[in-house]
């Protein structure tokens, strides 16, 4: 059993000058292409479920799941993580269900569709980091609003993120205000906004730096050395997964993600999580699409599924291959969650903010 916490993950991961992609899952077969990929190249893996995973798939048999993953692959230490929550209870059954670590993001208000005060994001996220924290759990916040910089608008495609037009300022994470949140929350990693939003419809060209502000990650970590960044839609919408979907009958308009180059970049300047569900989900669509265009006369699920799971697994592997992640799983000695809380009761966990 190798459960481990994303503060323990992360703080190897930097230690070690690499970064860590967090993979989105629905069900079992994620779950499997997640791990055979990690037990591949020798890589801790994170692993998230949002708010829609959970309503899905249902809390206990993910609970059940993430034991199971655990107990097949041993030697992966594996770091189970609710994204996106939207308040404390979302937070606090996570935890209870056996998530290791969760996202209080109070960017948005609990409708996750308005932009929230400041003063909300600090007070709600301070309050679950200290709740998390006596269990040993982790906490990632977020500051910013993720939404697009070429039109200024959220980023609702997921039937999530924020509504309408939002000022340019809201959809860049501001580095002094971002000292003064990780001080007043005490979060173990902090998600910022740069540009990049979710789902595939990210950006209409090759993002320069005046769509995807790889600067503003920068100038956070000039200020914020010792803090955890979390890069969010990360999905690089490859060209050959576009394609596989299209010539499948599928059609998906011309667009583009996030260069794995740049988050390699990112990774170099503080990032340390990644977050990846876009691409995943599109590998294996594209492999759905084949099946049922090649072999018309076929329906047996797992004669979709099975292709479709070697397809997630080898976009996963190539990811921890490129964000170094691989070679890492061996390194990690895991340190139990009761272990952890004594650490943050004792003080030794706090951020270290100057
Ligand atoms: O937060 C974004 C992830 O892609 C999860 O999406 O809410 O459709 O599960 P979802
Ligand atoms: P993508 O849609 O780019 O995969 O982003 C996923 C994400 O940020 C989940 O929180
Ligand atoms: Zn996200």
């Amino acid at each position: 059993m190798a459960l481990i916490t994303l503060r323990q993950l992360l703080d190897h991961a930097a230690e070690y000058s690499y970064g860590v992609p967090a993979f989105n899952i629905n069900n079992m077969e994620q779950g499997l292409a997640i791990m055979e990929a990690a037990k591949a190249v020798d890589a801790p893996v994170i692993i998230q479920a949002s708010r829609g995973a959970r309503s899905y798939a249902n809390d206990i048999m993910l609970a059940k799941m993430i034991e199971a993953l655990a107990a097949i692959y041993p030697d992966i230490p594996l770091c189970m993580h609710q994204d996106h929550g939207n308040n404390e209870a979302t937070c606090m059954t996570a935890i209870r269900h056996g998530f290791t670590s969760v996202m209080m993001d109070g960017s948005l208000e609990g409708d996750a569709k308005t932009p929230a005060s400041y003063e909300y994001n600090v007070e709600i996220s301070e309050r679950v980091a200290r709740m998390a924290h006596w269990v040993g759990a982790s906490v990632e916040g977020e500051l910013g609003v993720l939404g697009s910089l070429e039109t200024g608008e959220g980023e609702a495609e997921d039937g999530h993120g924020a509504v309408g037009k939002l000022d340019h300022s809201m959809l860049l994470t501001d580095p002094d205000q971002a000292v003064d949140f990780v001080k007043k929350t005490q979060v173990d990693a902090l998600a910022i906004a740069c540009g990049t939003s979710h789902g595939a419809y990210k950006f209409s060209r090759k993002p320069d730096g005046e769509i995807l502000a790889m600067s503003v990650i920068e100038a956070i970590h000039k200020k914020l050395p010792n803090t955890h960044l979390v890069m969010h839609g990360s999905s690089s919408v490859p060209q050959d997964l576009q394609d596989i979907i299209n010539e499948f009958g599928g059609a998906m308009p011309q667009t583009f993600g996030v260069p794995v180059e740049e988050i390699v970049r990112g990774i170099k300047m503080g990032v340390r999580k990644v977050n990846i569900d876009t691409d995943c989900r599109m590998a294996m669509t594209g492999q759905f699409r084949r099946i049922a265009e090649q072999n018309k006369a076929e329906f047996d699920p797992r004669k979709f599924l099975k292709p479709a799971m070697d397809a997630m697994r080898d976009l996963c592997k190539a990811r921890l291959e490129a964000f170094g992640t691989a070679g890492h799983a061996s390194k990690i000695k895991v340190i139990p969650m009761d272990d952890m809380a004594k650490r943050y009761a004792s003080g030794s966990l706090a951020p270290k903010t100057n």
